[in-house]
């Protein structure tokens, strides 16, 4: 979504400034601006529509851009049509305020008719965010200091913000502000101070940063000196510093055309990273990061997430009912919001976020910590703001930086966290009340989860054969994917992965309810691509698969290799390679396990399929229309 960086020191600004909206780029690619404060209070501001290539042809071309304050934005349109004129910063109109924003304010028309009415302003864009620069400017003309104005502006706003002002008349601040919206100083080493929506744009060029909390304001000065202010106007001490372990951000594609090819491909080694660091070789599950007390005496568990987080929520929800017998609903987090919250301290909420960032998600979350639930987050980022409101207990993704907007790595990660968090679960909950059965179920899934990364590698093995197989369905508008039990959820990720990055309409479904309705739709030119894999549901769903090649349908289906079945009945396969021990579980009588770790495999001919399509299609696919990469509004 929208990205703000900015910069304070005695260095040229526009260089920091560009770099890091390099970082937040992936994020929110509508539009892109700065703005730069010289030593003569001179305010200049360059911006363009497009992707921040654009902005950069201007600043190059601009031989006068100069000044060591600065503010810059990248934008995700919300409020106005991406244009140069919607982009920011916006200014008051003589231009002595310019401001960044990121967020909503919900009440913006309703000032915006305050400023024309009664101080005759004159609006050059659409957005919301124009209000503020234009409030600001107002009260500094009665005589506000820049700190007043912003807290008298703030007073009036609703909605979410992130806020950087710099002013002619104080020409040595930048002010910052925010409300349900990420914003974070960096202290630089040479008495230099920066500013940024997420910190991967500030690790560059330091590790120490400040996150400002909900109506904070901070005030950064040229020599390093900040003061953090409460919306009294007084000033709140000793903020805490927090040290970033992570390395700067490497906008590396690693020998592979698109981010989103090189993030599919480096999936088995991030599962061998989480192996490492959870199971032992005893097959004991560790998450020392996780406060081991909020595992146990739970009577229910919501988990809750948005898109394809969402999704491997759903295969956690059947993991941890299957395996941990605890009741536990999978919630969008819009919809959580939508309603109360039934929560209470027995209540176990794991919300999955690969950017922590996701407003929807946050503000889910700090309602159900209201309820008094337990938090438990699950996400790629240790220092967002999930993993702050969960405390210390977070699980950690592990995935690395995940460029491409449409989630991969980020997703088979969070699936493969929840089923060591349902094993663990099942393991404290029964304790010794588990049956030798349980016992020798949860070690046998336990063992097989080692066996992931080579089954992965195999299939990403089969890349060429499965884009030789998609291709000819290029020209198709409509898809539909077909899964059951704990392949639903995949079916439903392999859908949205091809509208994402192809824009083609595709649906997933249940594939149980396609006589309940979706069969309708069944014609010659719509493919039907199911999930075939050995296990309790494998025929009940080639039957259904059946019935809609009975009508018309091109029937493709992932399906494990061998499975001579599927290959008589289905017009193209995507075989798949199997466990290597997929038949024991049924041999110790436990056939309803037999599928439990298919997810893993079927996903990756989905994700490919998907890349292969758009980029065939000659898609952006890294950076596809309309989308960004951290929603951080709601
Ligand atoms: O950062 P989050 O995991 O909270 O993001 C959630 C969704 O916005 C995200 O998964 C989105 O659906 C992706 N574009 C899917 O590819």
């Amino acid at each position: 979504m929208c990205g703000i960086v900015g910069y304070i020191g005695k260095e040229e600004a526009l260089g920091y400034l560009i770099d890091s909206l390099r970082v937040l780029e992936y994020r929110g690619y509508d539009s892109a601006g700065v703005a730069l404060l010289d030593n003569q209070k001179r305010i200049q501001i360059k911006k363009s529509k497009g992707k921040l290539g654009n902005l950069i042809n201007l600043t190059d071309n601009a031989t006068d851009l100069h000044g060591s304050v600065g503010i810059g934005h990248t934008r995700w349109a919300t409020q106005g049509i991406p244009s140069d004129i919607n982009a920011h910063p916006h200014s008051n109109t003589d231009t002595s305020v310019v401001i960044v924003h990121n967020g909503i304010i919900n009440n913006y028309l309703e000032l915006k008719e305050d400023l024309i009415k009664n101080y005759k302003i004159a609006f050059t864009s659409e957005t919301d965010s124009e209000i503020v620069a234009h409030l600001i400017g107002v009260f500094q003309n009665q005589g506000l200091s820049l700190k007043d104005s912003l807290i008298k502006t703030i007073e009036r706003l609703k909605g979410s913000y992130a806020l950087a002002i710099i002013c002619k008349q104080e020409p040595d601040k930048i002010f910052l502000a925010c409300n349900e919206a990420p914003l974070i100083i960096g202290i630089g080493n040479n008495q230099d101070l920066f500013c940024a929506s997420d910190s991967s744009a500030l690790l560059q060029y330091t590790n120490k940063i400040i996150r400002l909390k909900d109506l904070e304001l901070a005030e950064l000065g040229r020599n390093g000196e900040y003061k953090l202010y409460d919306l009294h106007s007084k000033e709140i001490k000793n903020p805490e510093i927090q040290i970033l372990t992570g390395d700067p951000l490497l906008l590396d594609k690693a020998g592979f055309k698109h981010y989103l090819l090189k993030e599919i491909h480096e999936q088995p080694s991030i599962i061998r990273k989480l192996l490492s660091s959870h199971l032992d070789e005893d097959l004991n599950i560790q998450f020392p990061e996780v406060d081991s007390q909020i595992l146990k005496d739970i009577d229910r568990i919501i988990i809750l997430g948005c898109g394809t987080a969402y999704y491997a929520g759903m295969v956690g929800k059947i993991l941890l009912e299957t395996l941990s017998h605890i009741p536990t609903e999978i919630e969008f987090s819009s919809e959580l919001l939508a309603r109360p919250v039934l929560a209470n301290e027995k209540t176990l909420l794991i919300a999955i976020s690969q950017s922590g960032e996701t407003a929807d998600t946050l503000l889910a979350v700090k309602s159900a910590i209201q309820k008094g639930a337990r938090i438990l987050a699950v996400t790629n980022r240790p220092e967002s703001s999930l993993a702050s409101l969960a405390k210390k207990s977070t699980v950690l993704i592990q995935a690395g930086v995940e460029v491409s907007v449409a989630a991969t790595k980020s997703f088979t990660s969070q699936m493969f966290c929840l089923y060591l968090l349902a094993i663990k679960l099942a393991e404290l909950r029964s304790d010794k009340k588990l049956s030798a059965a349980n016992k020798e179920e949860l070690n046998w899934i336990k063992g097989e989860l080692r066996y992931i990364p080579q089954i992965m590698e195999q299939a990403l093995s089969r890349a060429e054969i499965y884009r030789s197989k998609i291709l000819p369905f290029a020209g198709r508008h409509a898809f539909i994917f077909l899964g059951r039990g704990v392949n639903y959820p995949i079916a439903l990720e392999g859908a949205l992965k091809l509208k994402e990055i192809t824009y083609m309409q595709a649906t997933g479904y249940a594939a149980g309810e396609m006589k309940h309705g979706p069969i309708a739709t069944i014609d010659e030119n719509i493919p039907t691509l199911s999930i075939l894999l050995p296990g309790p549901t494998y025929h009940k769903t080639l039957h259904n698969c059946i019935e809609a090649k009975t009508r018309g349908a091109p029937s493709l289906g992932i399906v494990a290799d061998g499975d001579n079945e599927a290959i008589r009945e289905l017009d193209v396969i995507f075989p798949v390679p199997q466990m290597p021990s997929s038949g024991e579980i049924k041999a110790l009588g436990h056939k309803q396990f037999e599928d439990i770790l298919s997810p893993f495999i079927s996903v990756i001919p989905l994700q490919l399929i998907a890349y292969y399509l758009a980029e065939y299609m000659g898609k952006d696919v890294d950076q596809p229309r309309n989308l960004a990469k951290s929603v951080t509004v709601e």
